[in-house]
């Protein structure tokens, strides 16, 4: 067996702690590097100099804090969440980069409140641009189970999950491809998180689950395939300071 593939199997049993990142938690100071610069020169980022859109986005971009209780999601911007994340642009090239364009992640997504879709676990075929139903029902019940932080999968939308394919790798680059496989996950991740905000869709990035309980419940064949990552997207709850427009800052002058 790989020795990558059997890390993996023994990391999918261990409990992680608790991802969430509390509020303005963010190491701001210098991490404890291990160089001496000869000297340091300041960047110069120039706005006027990117697209503008592309700029609107990545700096709007963040992981939601408290969704609405699924609110209802058009499926307009559920597929295009997944165009933009997965497509094909055409017959060779897809909306992401992949190492060695093996493209060996897929998705499925279960659906909670989306319009025109009925609850149930889907695929997203990118070879066709549609959508597979493979299982009618509200699994939300369970997929909390699966859970550390269960309120996300209470409120969300609807769940990606993000399914990589070991045996694909293995065949092509043995235990390098397991790496290539994580990367390339990054790469979606990031496409999903710009293209919900492109959608005014919000979204959070969850790993903190148990991976055997969620390989159970897509019914994968678990040892050559597993969930790398989930996101759980819906509408952001908007505080009551934002929604009686009051400044933040004017009530918490002191924020450490
Ligand atoms: C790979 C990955 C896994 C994550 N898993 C979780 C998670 O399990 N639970 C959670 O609350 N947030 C999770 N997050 C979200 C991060 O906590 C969040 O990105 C971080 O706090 C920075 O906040 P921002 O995305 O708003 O900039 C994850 C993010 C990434 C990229």
């Amino acid at each position: 067996m790989n020795t990558s593939l059997e890390f993996d199997l023994n990391s999918r049993k261990q409990k992680v702690s608790l991802f969430k990142t509390p509020p303005n938690s963010y190491k701001k100071e210098i991490p404890n590097i291990k160089h001496y610069a000869i000297k340091e020169i300041p960047l110069r980022v120039n706005r006027n100099r990117m697209n503008s859109s592309l700029q609107d986005l990545l700096l709007n971009r963040k992981s939601s804090v408290e969704l609405e209780v699924r609110s209802r999601i058009n499926f307009e911007g559920l597929s295009n969440i997944l165009f933009y994340s997965y497509g094909f642009i055409d017959n060779h090239r897809k909306v992401v980069p992949s190492g060695g364009g093996m493209h060996s992640i897929r998705a499925y997504i279960f659906i909670f409140n989306v319009e025109e879709l009925e609850p149930g676990l889907y695929y997203f075929n990118s070879f066709h641009n549609t959508l597979e139903l493979l299982k009618l029902g509200d699994f939300r019940g369970n997929i909390e189970q699966a859970y550390y932080q269960k309120s996300y999968i209470t409120e969300c939308s609807f769940l990606i999950v993000h399914v990589g394919s070991f045996e694909e790798q293995y065949n092509k680059y043995g235990d390098k491809g397991y790496k290539l496989m994580q990367m390339d996950m990054g790469h979606i991740s990031q496409n999903i998180y710009l293209t919900s905000t492109a959608n005014e869709i919000s979204c959070r990035a969850l790993f903190g689950y148990y991976e055997d309980e969620m390989n159970c419940l897509l019914e994968i064949s678990n040892k050559y395939e597993s969930a790398l990552l989930t996101h759980a997207f819906g509408i952001e709850k908007k505080d009551s300071f934002e929604m009686f427009g009051i400044d933040k800052n004017l009530v918490y002058k002191d924020r450490e």
